[in-house]
């Protein structure tokens, strides 16, 4: 029996009936833990489960209503009496440009993105605490760190959870928690497709002249893979990753380096 770098471990992962949660999801298992896949699509997260294997819970949760939150965490303390690490992974876009955004809009991305990413680590703190050691790791992206036009309000979360980010690291340092985040760049799951359609329209492009700066845009000259993000999630989540807190690691073919 190899041993796994996640063994004995267990984690909850929001957004996981998804595209990058989903792969988290499947790298942790692989590596040892169990994992709660808390997603709003309760349907998706089940067949997520399913095909993940006796290690996966499905559990349907809308990230960002306090209560639903609240029974997150307590559903993974029962399941598994221990919540090592929660992956704030939950995420959705919208494109619309400043003049025309809706404050509907506005809200909407501010709460999944951002506002979620502060209830769900509220709500396993106590647990970690207790514990004196965690992991919180934190999907923001690139846009959180360059701006972009027709994505303010995502690029403001995003901003604002790696601000989160920093601040939470400082806070809970004394307990051995530690609170990193991971900023993909362009990768072609639902959220990732449902942009750029959306940016076309917006913008009054065909798809076409989109993806065509979409590809070209990191040096590496191509898209990411979900893969990719959950490699750099584990790193983070595992033993391997324990002097770095506060931190934001770009998985993006270059284009931020920063
Ligand atoms: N795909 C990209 O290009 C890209 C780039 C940078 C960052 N990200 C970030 O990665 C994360 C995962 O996105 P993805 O690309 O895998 O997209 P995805 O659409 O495949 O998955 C997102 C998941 O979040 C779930 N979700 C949405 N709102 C929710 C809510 N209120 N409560 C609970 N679950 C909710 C959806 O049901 C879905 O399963 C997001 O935070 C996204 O912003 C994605």
């Amino acid at each position: 029996m190899t041993h796994g770098r996640l063994d004995g471990r267990a984690a909850i992962i929001t957004g996981a009936a998804g595209g990058i949660g989903g792969a988290i999801a499947k790298a942790f298992i692989a590596d040892g833990a169990r994992v709660l896949i808390a997603d709003r699509d309760l349907a998706a997260g089940e067949a997520q489960a399913k095909a993940l294997g006796d290690a996966a819970v499905a559990f349907e949760v809308d990230v960002t209503q306090r209560a639903a939150v609240q029974a997150m965490a307590q559903e993974a303390l029962a399941r598994f009496g221990r919540i090592d690490i929660l992956v704030n992974n939950a995420g959705i876009i919208r494109k619309a440009f400043v003049r025309d955004m809706s404050e509907e809009t506005w809200d909407a991305v501010m709460d999944v993105n951002l506002k979620a990413t502060f209830l769900c680590s509220q709500a396993v703190l106590p647990t970690m605490i207790d514990a004196r050691r965690g992991r919180i790791i934190n999907i923001a992206s690139i846009a959180g760190k360059v701006g972009e036009p027709t994505a303010s309000a995502y690029s403001a979360a995003k901003w604002g959870v790696l601000g989160f980010t920093r601040s939470l690291a400082l806070e809970v340092a004394p307990y051995d928690i530690l609170v990193n985040a991971i900023c993909p760049g362009p990768i072609p799951t639902a959220l990732g497709q449902q942009g750029w359609r959306d940016g076309a329209e917006v913008q009054g492009v065909g798809l076409d002249q989109v993806m065509a700066r979409v590809n070209s845009r990191s040096p590496l000259g191509r898209l990411g893979t979900v893969e990719q993000v959950a490699r750099m999630a584990l790193f983070v989540a595992s033993d391997d990753c324990d002097f770095t807190t506060g931190a934001a690691f770009n998985v993006d073919g270059g284009i931020v380096m920063g």
